[in-house]
């Protein structure tokens, strides 16, 4: 149950035996630790574009600086388009796309999803159909809104994502463009079991509470059988951010914003930044430690009765913000969630949204089996 930096694992807080360690945890380390932490230092390697599961979700563990996501329309036969994109991603991943040529592909990943009326002309109804709903705080132009299919590009090399987007999509009239968005992410920090995250533009790191074992990932991420199986649910929103207002606040009105503390990422319930937020603390006055509308009080998992999600969120300088990317097994873990968040979470008043959408992550595919083919058939 202990992690290798001495602290309760989250599944273990989560899980059955979860309220007596969480009891044990604040005992064993009440205070909030408030050193920051050093990053840690990755080397860039190849990621395998081939598996059960596509890369660019769990694989690399901790994803790569750079990222550009592309939405666009399918007009034409979707089992023949998506068999085209598969085959260039296993050029451009190989470094024999000649869009490349001279410059290493690195661990560049290419992940492809398809939209509500995709999945629905292929099996009417059930997991991938249904769009998202409509929030509180969307300014969206209805280009900006759903889509037939996503690709998310990742690589260490800035170079690389926009070349590789256009050997991905370059002859493929079947695909008209919606809309793009770049994204990059600082140095990671160690959060625990191998885990890391990165800060994003407001200065607090995003992404510490996670599911990082194959059995998390299992439980909360992969769809499990069928057809959809090793897939996954992605959901993105382009969340602009007014970092003028927030940056107004004083550091410790943002982490009651936030919830957890800035430098070190410890919850403000206290520990370090490996341990879950206890959201029945209560200060000596009785009022809760981690404030009522604080953000990791409204998408925490538990009040919301849903399994954890897998962000893979990047920061943007144009628009000012976060390209929030998320990944899970079912739509609901994000819309109950999100729906807790629109009743009252202070973070979410320093934002607007304005794209989003959600997608069947497609399940991971090689050369002998087409990507796509276990839910649209064989080109
Ligand atoms: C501008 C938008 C957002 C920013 C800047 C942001 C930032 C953060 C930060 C700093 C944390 C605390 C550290 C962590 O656990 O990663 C966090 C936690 C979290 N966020 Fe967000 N977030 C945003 C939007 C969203 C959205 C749209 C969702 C999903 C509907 C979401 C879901 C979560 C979840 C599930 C947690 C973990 C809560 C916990 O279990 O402790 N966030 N976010």
């Amino acid at each position: 149950m202990a992690n290798e930096t001495g602290g309760i694992s989250r599944r273990a807080l989560l899980g059955s035996g979860g309220l007596a360690a969480l009891g044990t945890a604040l005992v064993g380390c009440a205070p909030v630790d408030r050193v920051a932490p050093d990053p840690v230092a990755e080397e860039p390697r190849p990621v395998s574009p081939t598996g059960e599961h596509q890369a660019g979700i769990a694989r690399p563990a901790a994803a790569q600086p750079h990222m550009l996501l592309g939405v666009y329309d399918l007009d034409g036969d979707s089992a023949a388009v998506l068999a085209a994109l598969g085959d260039s991603i296993l050029s451009l991943t190989s470094g024999e796309h000649p869009v490349l040529a001279g410059i290493a592909p690195g661990d560049l990943t290419v992940t492809v999803g398809v939209g509500p009326r995709l999945v629905q002309q292929a099996r009417a109804g059930g997991v991938g159909t249904e769009p998202l709903p409509a929030y509180p705080r969307e300014e969206i132009d209805e280009r900006h809104r759903g889509g037939d299919l996503v690709i998310q590009v990742c690589a260490s090399d800035p170079l690389v994502p926009p070349l590789a987007l256009a050997g991905v999509i370059d002859g493929v009239t079947a695909l008209s463009e919606r809309w793009r968005q770049r994204g990059a992410r600082g140095p990671s920090v160690a959060v625990r079991g191998g885990h890391s995250a990165p800060r994003n533009v407001l200065g607090f790191v995003d992404g510490i509470a996670a599911p990082v074992s194959e059995e998390e990932l299992a439980q909360s991420v992969w769809i499990g059988d069928g057809p959809l199986a090793s897939a996954s649910i992605l959901v993105v929103r382009r969340m602009e951010i007014d970092l003028a207002a927030f940056r107004r606040l004083s550091i410790d009105a943002q982490e009651r914003v936030v919830g957890r503390e800035r430098a070190s990422s410890a919850p403000l319930s206290g520990g370090s930044i490996g341990d879950d937020v206890d959201l029945q603390a209560k200060s000596p006055e009785g009022a809760y430690v981690i404030p009522v509308d604080a953000h990791v009080r409204r998408a925490h998992p538990r009040p919301a009765g849903v399994p954890l999600m897998l962000r893979r969120s990047y920061s943007m300088d144009e628009p000012l913000g976060l390209l929030f990317v998320s990944y899970q097994a079912e739509l609901r873990t994000f819309t109950q969630t999100m729906e807790r968040m629109s009743e009252s979470d202070a973070l979410l008043d320093f934002t607007r949204t304005t794209a989003t959408g959600a997608f069947l992550a497609l399940p991971g595919f090689d050369a002998q089996h087409p990507l796509g083919s276990t839910i649209f058939g064989r080109a």
